[in-house]
Parts: C-alpha cells; structure tokens; sequence
C-alpha cells in the first residue's frame, strides 16, 4: 500500500496536508515505528500533489497497511431491532458536547428511546450519556428543555472546540457545536491588538477563542443569562485567557460601560440581534467590523437586512461598507442562517481598515 512518512514531529501538519489534498485513505490504519508515522494515502500519480508532500517533510513509500474494521453507525445496529418504516424516522446526526449526545427521537418512536439510544452508545463509545430533545430552543436565554434517557445521568458537559475547553450544564446555557467553523472564520479575523465586543457571550466560546488566538487582544463579553455567565468565569480560568472581561447583564444597558471601546463587534443572536444596532454603533470605536447574525429567508438572505442596516446606520451619521458575508448553516425549510458583515465610521471617517488608527495605540 502506499502511505506517506513522515517524522513524528510533522505528523499533525501532514495528517492536516493530507485531509486538505483528500489523499488520507481513512479506511486504513496510520501506523507508527520507532523513526516515522505512516499515513496511508489513496493512489497518487499527480506530480504536483507529491512535491506538496515532500515539501510538507513527506516521503512516499510503499508499506503494508492493516484495513481498519467497518464502523456502525447507530441506524445501522438499530436495523437489527426495528422495521424499516421506524429506521426512516430516525434522525441519522445527533448533538455531540463532550460525552453527552442530545437527540431528537420522533414522538412515534418514543417508546423505543432507549434502545435508540444504547445504539447511540453503542457506535460511540465515547458517549456516555443521551438527552432527548424536549421542545425548541426558546425564551430569552435561548434553552432547550433536555430530557434523560439512557447511560450516566450527567447534564454538565466538558466539551473541546478550536483548541479550548467549555464546561457548561446543557440544560441551563446555550452552546451550538455547529457554529464551530463559524468561529473560526471569526478567529481568523481578529488583527493584532483588536479590541472586541462579544455581546450575548453565554458560557464564553467567541470570546475565550478569540482570546486564546489573541493573547494582546482586549475582549469584553456580555451574557445576561447568570447560569451561562458563571460557567463563562469558570472557563476563562479553564482556559488561562487573561484578557476577557466577562459582564453579566443586559446588553441594552452593559454596552453603556464600553463606549467607543470596540474595533470589533460580534453579535451571535440570530433571532434578535437586528434589535440591537444602536448598541453596536454606541460601542463601536471610530470605525468597527461587525458580525451580525441573523436568520433570514433562504431565497435572498442578504438584501433585507442590508437594507434595515443602510437604514439605521446613515440615520444616525453613520457610513456603512459590507463585506462578503456568509450563510452559516441551514435554519429550517425556507429560512438559514447568516452572518451580515460591515464596517461601520462615523461619516467623514474612512472606513478602509477598520480600527487601523486605533491598533497603533491600542493595549492599554
Ligand atoms: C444564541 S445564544 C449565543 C451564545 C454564545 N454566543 C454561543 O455562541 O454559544 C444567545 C445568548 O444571548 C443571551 N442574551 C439574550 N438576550 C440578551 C441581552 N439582552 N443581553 C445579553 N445577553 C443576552 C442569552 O442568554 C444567550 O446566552
């Protein structure tokens, strides 16, 4: 078989090389001797993707892999036990934070929410514990209602995101691990020295990601949910980041405090977030990016609310300039979820590097 070796020590950079290229034949096992790791790799005639390789500090050999056993998905233990009418109910993902897994179990299926949910268990052993879904995620904390049905009755998860670590009750805080690329898009972002305003923060993964990627980088976070704020103090100890000053309060009367302080402002409230837009201007430096996130219709996601944004920002002496902007993730049948990205000055400023003045004498 074909694999690429590589030291021990450039291992994690070609395994991510590899993912990147689509090479990495999963099928295999990687395999490791006193010297090297192997990585089997599908077959490779392309030049041009074997000097990437070299570059990466790889080398091609051809080596006996072991074929690693065929894995089973939870539908798939559950097509021994259930119709086939049953199995198309069954939602073939589930929430994964830490070792818990939150499903949502169809109420003709409830009656066999456990074995659905020792399959779970079953073909993940990391899972330990499975809460059903038991209404939408709602009110103004934006929780969801969990209910126990199989393993260790444990509602606190320990869960890793982008190189950091949230301990949270999952029943009492929101946390979506699907906005996990988001972050790191926003992460990406972040310049040097930026000051950031993370409103409606919960337990801390905007706020503590950028901070860990920044440690020069100022980060206020707002959260008024007291459960979510108290786990977003313990994982900033969690995580060691010394520059995120948790708030735990409104922020409609919070931004108060940061006036002017903001070369970056992330606004992660898609349902309600377009409400807050003269707090964004009341915290934004002279020039400030903006994420805000928003649901919107899945036909033209980004007009309306650039409109509403055009609208408010030039009423109150503001110069906005959008940038690309993305969908984050599918909502419901019509509606997805976006981030709408801009850059706010005061009219008579430019707005071509936003915060640039500001990161010269920022630090303080
Ligand atoms: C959709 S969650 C996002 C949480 C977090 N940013 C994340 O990505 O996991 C919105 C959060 O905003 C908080 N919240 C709602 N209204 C707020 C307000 N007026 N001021 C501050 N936080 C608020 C909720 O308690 C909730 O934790």
């Amino acid at each position: 078989m074909t694999c690429v070796r590589t030291l021990p020590s450039d291992a994690e950079r070609m395994k991510n090389t590899l993912l990147r290229l689509m090479l990495l034949d999963r099928r295999r096992a990687v395999q490791h001797s006193n010297s090297y790791v192997y990585f089997p790799i599908l077959s490779i005639s392309n030049a041009k993707l074997k000097r990437v390789i070299e570059r990466a500090g790889g080398r091609i050999v051809q080596r006996a892999t072991p074929v690693l056993p065929d894995k089973l998905a939870h539908t798939d233990l559950l097509a021994r036990v259930m119709t086939r009418a049953e199995l198309a109910l069954i939602p073939r993902g589930f929430d994964l934070l830490g070792s818990i897994a939150i499903v949502e179990i169809p109420r003709e299926l409830e009656p066999r929410s456990s074995d659905i949910a020792e399959a779970v268990m079953e073909a993940n052993p990391r899972i330990k514990t499975v809460l059903a879904k038991a209404g939408a995620v709602s009110g103004v904390y934006r929780t969801r209602k969990l209910e126990f049905v199989a393993g260790k009755r444990d509602y606190i998860a320990v869960h890793r995101e982008n190189g950091c670590t949230f301990r949270f009750d999952v029943r009492k805080a929101f946390f979506s691990a699907r906005l996990a690329h988001e972050r790191s898009v926003i992460v990406s972002q972040v310049r040097p020295r930026e000051r950031v305003m993370v409103m409606f923060a919960g337990v801390g993964p905007f706020a503590i990601e950028i901070a860990k990627a920044h440690p020069d980088a100022k980060v206020v976070a707002i959260e008024l949910n007291p459960d979510a704020h108290s786990y977003m103090l313990d994982n900033i100890e969690l995580n060691r980041v010394g520059n995120v000053k948790a708030v735990l309060g409104d922020v409609k009367t919070a931004a108060k405090d940061f006036s002017g302080f903001a070369d970056r402002i992330v606004m992660p409230m898609p349902k309600t977030s377009a409400e807050f837009l003269d707090e964004a201007l009341l915290v934004a430096s002279r020039t400030a990016v903006v994420h805000m996130y928003a649901f919107s219709s899945a036909d033209k996601p980004f007009e309306a609310l650039r409109d509403s944004i055009i609208r408010h920002s030039s009423r109150r002496g503001y110069s906005v300039r959008f940038l690309p902007g993305r969908i984050v993730r599918p909502y419901s049948a019509s509606e997805v979820e976006v981030v709408v990205e801009y850059v706010i000055s005061k009219r008579g400023i430019h707005a071509g590097v936003a915060g640039q003045k500001r990161h010269a004498t920022a630090g303080s």
